[in-house]
């Protein structure tokens, strides 16, 4: 299980140092989460934020872009040395332009859902992606409680991906914790996002290994 924290949930006035408590951890890669105020109801942080995550660590950058129109951040997204960029399919008018252009700047592309997205939506696009994010809270803050309907859903797209031959791999990300990681994992996840659950632990190496170890 690759564990890819979300530093949504970090102290930002400390951040170099919750950076440096992840490279310590088990965590493989640090989730990134960009909110606009319009795709989403919340606004995070932006590329100023990541270049400079970027800067400090060689940890992949797994960037979450909740932002209307995505394809406008490729390059920008890039220059801050991400790994993978996620967009939305529901923010994406020409999704398939949109993947190869993040593939053309060399990153990997993963497409997210929404929690009422369904995963049939992919089946024309499964195989040109390195991942799809689906999302187990509608998205926009961090905290809430795991949407149980996602396990039946990675299940369904777990079986896409086999019928398809495609290599992507299944990302989770809200309300993972100690009970529905577990479950997340059981039901096909590669990767899991987890905010809280690791910056709201007292010992969040701890909590990062757990998760990782969980099945
Ligand atoms: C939600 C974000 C998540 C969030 C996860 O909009 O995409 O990555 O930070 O936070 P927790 O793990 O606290 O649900
Ligand atoms: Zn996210």
């Amino acid at each position: 299980m690759i564990i890819s924290p979300s530093i949504l949930a970090a102290d930002f006035c400390n951040l170099g140092r919750d950076i440096r408590m992840l490279e310590q951890s088990e965590a493989q890669w640090i989730h990134c989460d960009v909110m606009d105020g319009v795709f989403v109801p919340n606004i995070s942080f932006g590329f100023p934020v990541i270049e400079a995550v970027g800067r400090m660590t060689d940890m992949p950058l797994d960037v979450h872009l909740m932002t209307i129109d995505p394809a406008r951040y490729i390059s920008r997204v890039r220059d801050c040395g991400a790994m993978m960029m996620n967009v939305h399919q529901e923010a994406c008018t020409h999704l398939h332009r949109t993947v190869e252009a993040i593939h053309q700047a060399g990153m990997k592309a993963a497409v997210t859902l929404n929690p009422s997205t369904p995963v049939s939506t992919l089946e024309d696009i499964i195989t040109d992606l390195d991942m799809v994010l689906l999302m187990s809270v509608d998205p926009g803050f961090g905290g809430q409680k795991f949407i149980a309907n996602t396990l039946e859903k990675t299940r369904r797209l777990r079986e896409l991906i086999e019928r398809s031959g495609s290599n992507a791999l299944i990302e989770i990300d809200g309300g993972i914790n100690f009970a529905t990681a577990p479950e997340a994992a059981a039901a096909g996840a590669d990767v899991l996002v987890a905010g809280s659950a690791v910056f709201g632990a007292d010992d969040p190496i701890a909590a990062i290994s757990r998760l990782r170890n969980i099945n």
